[in-house]
């Protein structure tokens, strides 16, 4: 029978120890000194993980000291209001991430004692886990020969291998997984496999970055495809981009007496329990992440300009006008509500109410 050649043909790996020594050397000398690396505490490595996923690592470092302060084990997030956990995670942005964790704690204590799962069918059954969260904590706190892939992976693989999928796509995402598994090292007793899960992560975040790579510091670069080529600029492949909507937002600041006027945004939709000013959105039509009008029975006068604020979500990019604004009725109506600045410190605010507050705060 005739075989049909692939456009590109399956290359051997280099060998798994031609990589291994010398990026987890690299990775003993350079790693950073991050909390969350000071332990290989199952629950710990979990909430840095899922912290970590769409996020910085210099972001993250004061959200996971403070949630793992409020929440110190499985338990006490279990117990957690949600209302609790998101105020804990408020400016990390994508809030599902939040609530799934909480999710996850209840499953955890409902079944299986309150004690981490040590098996990747059984993380893979929690709410908001993947397969890359399951290799993450299979491998860095269970010591598991257990793979990941995150977008640092993605990028270094695809150009230590060439790999001409464009970066995203699910062709390349199904290579770096085989290969990713291919590679993690066998079980030790020193946790090698989670030392070489984070070494290749680090590389990607350090040295084989998206643009200008360091390839002149990197321990693989004997090996690096792209190197050899010297077409590090042009792998991993960009992706067809997602549009950019531009949103158009004006927002009001109604005070009073050292108070301010939110709205919590209702349960089931993006940013769901997150607070926010009393917002319009004026453009797109067809793009909504706010009413066209303030929520039945708000009525407000917009008075004058305080400020102009930009934020981006996903692919929204925001520009909002923030108005100073006098309610015209007494009564608010539900989900709207009085906040003193006392209580704005426990309160989940979204990302551009933050923003917004801090103007209105600055005369
Ligand atoms: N990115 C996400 N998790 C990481 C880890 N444990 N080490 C380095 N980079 C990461």
């Amino acid at each position: 029978m005739k075989r049909i050649r692939s456009a590109q043909p399956r290359r051997a790996l280099p060998g798994r120890a031609e990589l291994r020594r010398p990026l987890l050397r690299w990775f003993q000398a350079e790693r950073r000194d991050l909390p969350w690396r000071r332990t290989r505490e199952p629950y710990a490595v979990w909430i840095s993980e899922a912290m970590l996923q769409q996020t910085r690592v210099e972001t993250v470092v004061p959200y996971y000291l403070r949630f793992l302060e409020r929440f110190p084990d499985v338990r006490a997030l279990a117990a957690a209001e949600e209302r609790e956990v998101l105020t804990l995670w408020s400016g990390l942005g994508y809030y599902s991430r939040a609530r799934a964790l909480r999710a996850a704690a209840q499953a955890i204590v409902a079944q299986h004692a309150g004690a981490l799962p040590r098996t990747r069918a059984a993380w893979l059954a929690l709410p908001g886990v993947g397969p890359y969260t399951a290799g993450a904590v299979l491998s860095i706190a269970f010591g598991a020969s257990e793979a990941l892939v995150d977008g640092n992976v993605q990028r270094v693989f695809a150009r230590l291998f060439a790999l001409e999928e464009p970066q995203g796509s699910k062709g390349l995402g199904e290579r770096c997984w085989a290969a990713a598994r291919e590679l993690v090292p066998a079980r030790d007793a020193r946790g090698t496999p989670g030392e070489w899960n984070q070494a290749l992560m680090e590389l990607g975040a350090r040295v084989c970055t998206p643009r200008a790579p360091q390839c002149p510091r990197c321990p693989l670069r004997a090996h690096c495809r792209a190197q050899a080529e010297g077409r590090t600029a042009e792998l991993p492949r960009a992706r067809a981009r997602r549009a950019m909507v531009a949103v158009e937002l004006e927002l009001y600041a109604v005070q009073e007496r050292g108070r301010v006027l939110l709205v919590e945004r209702p349960d089931g939709g993006r940013m769901a329990g997150l607070h926010e000013l009393p917002t319009r959105q004026l453009a797109p039509d067809d793009a909504r992440l706010w009413p066209a009008e303030l929520s039945a029975g708000l009525a407000l006068r917009p008075g004058a300009e305080l400020g102009r604020l930009s934020h981006a979500i996903t692919h929204h990019r925001i520009r909002a006008t923030l108005r100073a604004a006098q309610l015209v009725a007494r009564r608010v109506p539900p989900g709207v509500r009085w906040v003193s600045t006392a209580e704005l410190d426990g309160l989940a605010l979204s990302g551009l109410a933050k923003k917004a507050l801090e103007l209105v705060a600055t005369p």
